[in-house]
C-alpha cells in the first residue's frame, strides 16, 4: 500500500493501521498434536534461514524422482529460478501409479453431484489409474498431444477434470484449466495466449439446481480462439451422463467428438508416464492484473509438486488414511494445488463436490460431510459467509467431527472467524487461515497447526521455508510491532514459485521484481524480494495481517477481477465511451462489482445500455464478474490529467465519503453522481451499512491515480 499524499490531506499507514484490535490466541487440542504430521517444534529449525535452500530437500524427498537432482536451486539466471535441476520426474506417476502397490482399492476421490438424490461415487486409485491411461491415450493418439504441448481444459467439478489434468501430465503435456463459470470468449482469449490447439469441456453441468449448457461456451471460445490466431483443432467433448446430450450446441463435423464415444478404442490402454525435467511446466494458471489481458502464470513439474505436497501434509495435516474435503473450485489455484496434486502426491482420500453450497439447502455440506465422514474441511471466507447467513445453526445438526479446517482466499473477518471455528468446527478443529496467490502455488502465510496458536483474523506467520518482509515505498523495511502497513514480500525463491507469464518473460521480472530490485545484475537471490502485490502488517508476535491487493483488482467472492478487464469488456457496447468499475461490500461475496458509464454524444440513457453493458460483462468474463448496477452518468469525475478517479465513485457506491475532490478536473459532477444514484439506489431497497476500518481503507484507496 502506499503512503497517500494529495492536496490538503494525507493518509499514512500508520493511521489506517492503528485502527485494529490484536486478538486473543486459541490452542490446539491435545489430541489433534497427538496425531500431527509436524508436532516437532525442530521443523522450524529445519527450515530455518541458515539451512536454506537445502531444507527443500525434506518436500522434494517426498516424491518419486526417475533421476535425482544434483543442484537443489540454481540461480544463474536471475529471477528464473531452477529448482532440483538435473531431476526427472512426472507428476502423473507420483499421484496416481506409485499408489496402487499399497492403496490400490482405497478412494482417490469421492464425488458428489449436485442433485441430492444421485448417489455419490467412489474412484479408487486403481480406477483413477485406468481412467487417466485411458484419456492419456486418447489425446495422444487421436488428438496428437505431445509433451509440451498445451492443452485448454474447461471443466467443471467433474471427476473428469483432474483425470484430464492428470493424462495431460502423465504425457509431459501442459495444461490450462479455465474456470467453467467463465465465458466462452475469455476460454478463447486464453487459449489464444497459450497457443492451444486441443479443447477439452463437457456438454453441462449442475449448479444451484439448474442444468446449465455448457457445450455452448467451446463454440465461442474457438471462434475467438480464431480471431486470435489460435486455430483449434479438436474439442473434445464429455457428456455429464454418458450417451445423453444436455446441450443444445451443434457438434461441429471433424472437430467435436464425444469422449464417452472415442474412448471405447482406448479401453484398458496403458500409457507410459513421460519422464520430465524437474523444470518442465506442468500447467498455466490465468490470473487477472492491473493491466489490460490475464497472465498465464507458468508452474513447474518438480518444484511445484514438491511444494503442495509438503505444505499439503505439514499444514494440512493431510495423512493417507483421513478423508478430505476441499470445498473449492479447481479451476482455481486453490483446486490445483489442495484438491489435486497435494492430497493426490500424498495418498489421501478427498471429496469433490459439484455443486452450489446451499444447494438445497444450507445443510448440504454438513450431510457431506457427515454422510463421506470428512475429517479436514477446507473452504473460502465467501462460503463461509454464505453458509452462515443461510443456515447458521446448520452444523450442530449433523454429526460429523473436523480435526482442522482451512480457510483461503480472502481476509476473514475475526466474527466469521470464530463462527467458522465455534459452529462449523465445534471447537474440535483447528483453524488454518493460509494466505497465498495463484503466483506462489502454495502456503506463504499460515500457522503450523499443532505448533503455533490461531489467532482470527491474521494468517500467521510466514510458512516453512519462506521469509517474508514488509518494505514501505521506498523499500526500507516495515518492522513487526510498528503498527504501520506496508507491501509484502518474499525475500527467498522457493519451489513452488511460478517460473514466469506464459510467453511475457518481461512482464514477469516487471510484475514481480521491478520494484524492490536495486541490482539488476545481481545473481544473489537476497537482492530479488518478490512482490505478492498484497498490503500486509506484521504484529510483535511475527503473525502478518493482509489487507487485501494494492493493485486494482475486484476480488469477488474469491475471483480476482481486473478492473480493466470489466471495463475493456463494456467498452464493446456501440453506445459506451468511458466506463469504470469499482467494489461495492457486500457481506457474502465480499465484493460486488458496480459500473459506471458515461455514453457517446448522441444517445441518452436506458435500461437497454445498462443491460448491455451487464450482458458483456458476462460474455467477456463471465456470470461470476456480472455488476450489481450499471449507472449511467453524464460525465466521470477526472483529474485534470483526463484520469478516472475510481474512489471517488466507489464511496458514492459504498454510501461512504468521497474524500477530497479539489483536485479534480470537474468537481462539480460529483454532486449530479451522487443524488443520482442514491435516488436510485434507495429504490431498489440498496441501504447503506457501516462499514469497517478495513472496508473503508480500500474503498478510499480503490484505484487510486493521483
Ligand atoms: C489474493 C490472491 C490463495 C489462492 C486463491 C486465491 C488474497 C488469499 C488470503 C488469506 C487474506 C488472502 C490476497 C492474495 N488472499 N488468501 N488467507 N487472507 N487474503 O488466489 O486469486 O491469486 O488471489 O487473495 O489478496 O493476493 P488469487
Amino acid at each position: 500500500m502506499a503512503i497517500y499524499e494529495e492536496a490538503g490531506a494525507s493518509v499514512t499507514e500508520a493511521q489506517i493501521a492503528v485502527h485494529w484490535r490484536e486478538e486473543d490466541y486459541l490452542y490446539p487440542s491435545p489430541r489433534f498434536i497427538g496425531q500431527a504430521n509436524a508436532p516437532d517444534p525442530a521443523v522450524r529449525e529445519r527450515f530455518s534461514e541458515e539451512h536454506f535452500p537445502e531444507c527443500f530437500r525434506e518436500y522434494a524427498d517426498l516424491l518419486d524422482w526417475d533421476t535425482y537432482w544434483h543442484t537443489t536451486l540454481d540461480t544463474s539466471n536471475p529471477p528464473f529460478w531452477d529448482w532440483f535441476v538435473g531431476g526427472r520426474l512426472n507428476a502423473c506417476y507420483n499421484c496416481v501409479d506409485r499408489h496402487l502397490a499399497t492403496r490400490a482399492n482405497q478412494a482417490a476421490f469421492i464425488w458428489v453431484p449436485e442433485p441430492e438424490a444421485d448417489p455419490a461415487q467412489s474412484i479408487t486409485y486403481r480406477e483413477l489409474y485406468r481412467r487417466v491411461n485411458e484419456l492419456a491415450a486418447l489425446l495422444r493418439d487421436f488428438a496428437g498431444v505431445q509433451a509440451g504441448d498445451r492443452v485448454t481444459l474447461h471443466l467443471p467439478m467433474v471427476p473428469e477434470l483432474p483425470i484430464a489434468m492428470l493424462a495431460c501430465a502423465r504425457l509431459g503435456a501442459v495444461h490450462s484449466e479455465v474456470f467453467a463459470g467463465f465465458s466462452g470468449t475469455a476460454c478463447g482469449g486464453r487459449m489464444a495466449d497459450s497457443g492451444s490447439r486441443v479443447l477439452v469441456t463437457m456438454d453441462g453441468y449442475y449448479r444451484d439446481g439448474k442444468a446449465l449448457d455448457h457445450k455452448a461456451k467451446a463454440d465461442e471460445a474457438v471462434a475467438v480462439a480464431k480471431d486470435q490466431g489460435t486455430e483449434v483443432e479438436k474439442v473434445l467433448v464429455f457428456r455429464r451422463h454418458a450417451g445423453q446430450y444436455m446441450s443444445k450446441a451443434p457438434m461441429a463435423e471433424g472437430r467435436d467428438y464425444f469422449v464417452d464415444d472415442v474412448i471405447a478404442g482406448y479401453r484398458g490402454k496403458l500409457v507410459e508416464p513421460v519422464s520430465m525435467p524437474a523444470e518442465a511446466p506442468l500447467f498455466l494458471m490465468y490470473t487477472s492484473g492491473t493491466t489490460g489481458k490475464p497472465k498465464g502464470a507458468q508452474h513447474s513439474t518438480g518444484g511445484y509438486l514438491a511444494y503442495v505436497a509438503g505444505t499439503s501434509k505439514f499444514y494440512l495435516d493431510i495423512h493417507p488414511e483421513d478423508t478430505y474435503w476441499c470445498f473449492a473450485d479447481i479451476g482455481w489455484i486453490t483446486g490445483h494445488s489442495y484438491i489435486v496434486y497435494g492430497p493426490l502426491a500424498l495418498g489421501t482420500t478427498s471429496v469433490m463436490y459439484e455443486g452450489a453450497p446451499a444447494y438445497p439447502d444450507p445443510g448440504r455440506p454438513w450431510r457431506i460431510a457427515e454422510r463421506l465422514g470428512v475429517n479436514i474441511f477446507h473452504t473460502a471466507p465467501t462460503t463461509i459467509r454464505m453458509l452462515r447467513k443461510a443456515g447458521p445453526d446448520e452444523p450442530a445438526k449433523y454429526g460429523y467431527h473436523f480435526k482442522l479446517m482451512v480457510t483461503v482466499g480472502e481476509p476473514i473477518e475475526p466474527e466469521v472467524w470464530r463462527w467458522y471455528h465455534g459452529t462449523v468446527g465445534k471447537r474440535e478443529a483447528v483453524v488454518v487461515d493460509t494466505w497465498w496467490m495463484t503466483e506462489t502455488g502454495g502456503f506463504m502465510g499460515a500457522t503450523l497447526p499443532a505448533l503455533e496458536p490461531m489467532k482470527p483474523g491474521s494468517c500467521g506467520p510466514g510458512v516453512l521455508g519462506i521469509y517474508p518482509a514488509i518494505y514501505d515505498e521506498e523499500g526500507k523495511p516495515v518492522e513487526a510491532g510498528s503498527g504501520r502497513a506496508g507491501n509484502i514480500c518474499i525475500r527467498n525463491p522457493w519451489p513452488g514459485q511460478l517460473q514466469t507469464i506464459w510467453g511475457q518473460p518481461e512482464r514477469f521480472v516487471q510484475t514481480y521484481y521491478a520494484k524492490y530490485c536495486h541490482d539488476t545484475q545481481s545473481k544473489d537471490w537476497h537482492d530479488w524480494p518478490f512482490l505478492c502485490g498484497d498490503g500486509a502488517m506484521q504484529a510483535i508476535d511475527g503473525y502478518y495481517r493482509i489487507l487485501g491487493r494494492i493493485d486494482d483488482v475486484i476480488n469477488v467472492a474469491g475471483h480476482r477481477l481486473g478492473t480493466k478487464e470489466l471495463e475493456s469488456a463494456v467498452l464493446t457496447v456501440p453506445e459506451v465511451a468511458e466506463a469504470a468499475a469499482v467494489p461495492v461490500v457486500d457481506e457474502t461475496r465480499g465484493r460486488v462489482v458496480e459500473m459506471y458509464v458515461s455514453l457517446k454524444p448522441g444517445y441518452s440513457p436506458s435500461q437497454e445500455i445498462e443491460d448491455k453493458a451487464k450482458a458483456a460483462i458476462e460474455r467477456e468474463i463471465g456470470k461470476v464478474a456480472r455488476p450489481r448496477n450499471v449507472w449511467v452518468v453524464p460525465d466521470m469525475p477526472k483529474t485534470r490529467s483526463g484520469k478516472i478517479m475510481r474512489r471517488v465513485i466507489a464511496g458514492i457506491s459504498n454510501f461512504t465519503d468521497v474524500g477530497d475532490i479539489t483536485t479534480l478536473a470537474n468537481p462539480e459532477v460529483v454532486e449530479a453522481i451522487r443524488r443520482q444514484v442514491y435516488a436510485e439506489k434507495s429504490a431498489r431497497g440498496e441501504a447503506p451499512r457501516p462499514l469497517t476500518e478495513q472496508e473503508l481503507e480500500e474503498i478510499k484507496a480503490f484505484g487510486r491515480t493521483e
